[in-house]
């Protein structure tokens, strides 16, 4: 903060050393955090940049005087009857370990669509490993995937994370840089578990990270955190579905043990009508909760019926907390063309497709085809799983389905999904894919060119 504001004012630390008569060795260690300044020092500084008692407020913060820092500890409560995810929990657990062996910073970036557990598991591992951190827990909701559209600021964060740790409001410089750096001299004292729950992006969290060793910075985050792990050296795991076993331990904890040993099968089948995602399951599970005379085979029946199936899955109490309201945040956040191409994949009849498969459907070429998919891909509305292979969960693909019907004419769908006929009477014919250079087009319906043919 003091280096901030002295080259705002365009002052040399030669030139400011020698107006408060000191050193400019130790002016610039203090700039550094490496010393910490008298108060007379501190006023001095603070009286000629005109500060407002603002650097005589943080000298003694630092040295823990006036103003004592309190060590937060803001987790939230986790979910109740929290199951699974040992594997994620122990790869989390091994890269603490191999930060604290190497004394280093880290950050973690959690990815994985909505719904997954993204959130849980991070709260899970924050309430593990909290009482390692002598600075305190700091949290924060990003909302960054809220369904307002309006992800917190970070200058917003930072003051709420300053006043968490006791430093008082005249002490919070106005500007987000001068309280990131704030935010920052304070880690670097004591080592802080920070934990940035449903960001945006990327660029959303850079302003909050600390740089100070010790500290963890874990983010969940929807999007593909790439960007943090090529400038933060960040750590990306992906969250994904839970496997069968975790599925039914997930609906025996909410729905209770009797009603699952009673109906195994109709267990395992309820898991899969509910993609294995956790916010499904739980709400499906809450459910029989709430309605102890219906048996499990009641609630498969009613997630039968495609159409119908995201109604059910909308908690009756609270309708935000549905996978619809979940899904629609996330698709929301596309641009045109991403969002065209995620409805015309919902009118695709099976799980999995190749990209050529994917251009006939939304008609157009497949290397702009290709780039659209990653863009579904980067935000989890769609899964790579081999070369050339996606696939999305049937929850994904009924709500596809949904703002096809919702979004586009009916003439435009039966056009898609003629192409997509076209495209497989095609392939099956020569396994030509549509619209690769040299292709041409006929009746709608992508037709190979012969080489050196007419
Ligand atoms: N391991 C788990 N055990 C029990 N319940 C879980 C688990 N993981 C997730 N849930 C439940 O699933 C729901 C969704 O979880 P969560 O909010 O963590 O998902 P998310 O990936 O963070 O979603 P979003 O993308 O919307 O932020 C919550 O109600 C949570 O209680
Ligand atoms: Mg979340």
């Amino acid at each position: 903060m003091l280096r901030q504001r002295r080259e705002s004012r365009g002052m040399s630390l030669r030139q400011m050393a020698r107006l408060l008569h000191y050193s400019p060795g130790w002016i610039s260690r203090v700039e550094n955090g490496r010393a910490i300044p008298t108060d007379d020092l501190a006023r001095a500084c603070d009286e000629l940049l005109a500060m407002d008692g603002k650097l005589i407020a943080l000298a003694r913060a630092d040295r823990g005087g006036a103003v004592d820092l309190l060590r937060p500890a803001q987790l939230p409560p986790g979910a109740s009857a929290f199951v699974g995810r040992q594997e994620l929990l122990r790869e989390l657990d091994g890269l603490l370990a191999d930060a604290n062996r190497r004394e280093s910073v880290l950050t973690i970036a959690l990815d994985g669509p909505a719904g997954v557990g993204k959130s849980t598991v991070a709260l899970r591992w924050a309430y593990d490993i909290a009482e390692r951190f002598p600075g305190g827990v700091l949290f924060t909701d990003l909302q960054g995937n809220s369904p307002a559209g309006r992800p917190l600021e970070a200058a917003d964060v930072l003051e709420q994370f300053l006043t968490a740790f006791g430093l008082p409001a005249a002490a919070v410089p106005a500007d987000e840089a001068e309280r990131a750096a704030v935010f920052r001299s304070i880690a670097v004292r004591r080592p802080i578990l920070l934990i940035l729950d449903n960001a945006a992006g990327s660029r959303h969290v850079e302003p909050l990270l600390v740089g100070a060793r010790g500290c963890v910075a874990l983010v969940t985050s929807r999007r593909r955190l790439t960007g943090l792990a090529v400038k933060a050296g960040a750590h990306r795991l992906t969250v994904r579905p839970m496997d069968q076993r975790e599925s039914v331990d997930l609906l025996r904890a909410v729905a209770g043990p009797e009603r699952v040993a009673a109906e195994p099968t109709a267990t395992a089948v309820l898991a899969r009508r509910c993609a294995h995602l956790p916010l499904a399951m739980r709400i499906a599970a809450e459910r029989l909760a709430t309605f102890p005379h219906r048996s499990i085979a009641d609630a498969v029946a009613e997630l039968d019926d495609r159409k119908h199936r995201l109604n059910v899955l909308t908690d009756i109490d609270d309708p935000h907390l549905a996978v619809r309201a979940a899904l629609a945040s996330s698709y929301r956040e596309l641009d045109v063309e991403a969002a065209r191409t995620f409805r015309f994949l919902g009118l695709f009849p099976g799980a999995t497709l190749s990209a050529a498969a994917a251009a006939a459907l939304v008609d157009r070429p497949l290397g702009h085809t290709r780039r659209l998919l990653e863009v579904l891909v980067a935000v989890h509305l769609l899964e790579e799983t081999g070369p050339d292979r996606y696939r999305r969960h049937d929850l994904l693909r009924d709500y596809a389905a949904e703002r096809a019907a919702e979004e586009e004419s009916p003439t435009a769908c039966q056009e898609a999904v003629r192409r997509l006929i076209g495209w497989y009477v095609h392939t099956a014919r020569d396994w030509s894919p549509p619209h690769e250079p040299g292709s041409t087009r006929r009746n709608g319906v992508p037709q190979r060119r012969v080489p050196g043919g007419q």
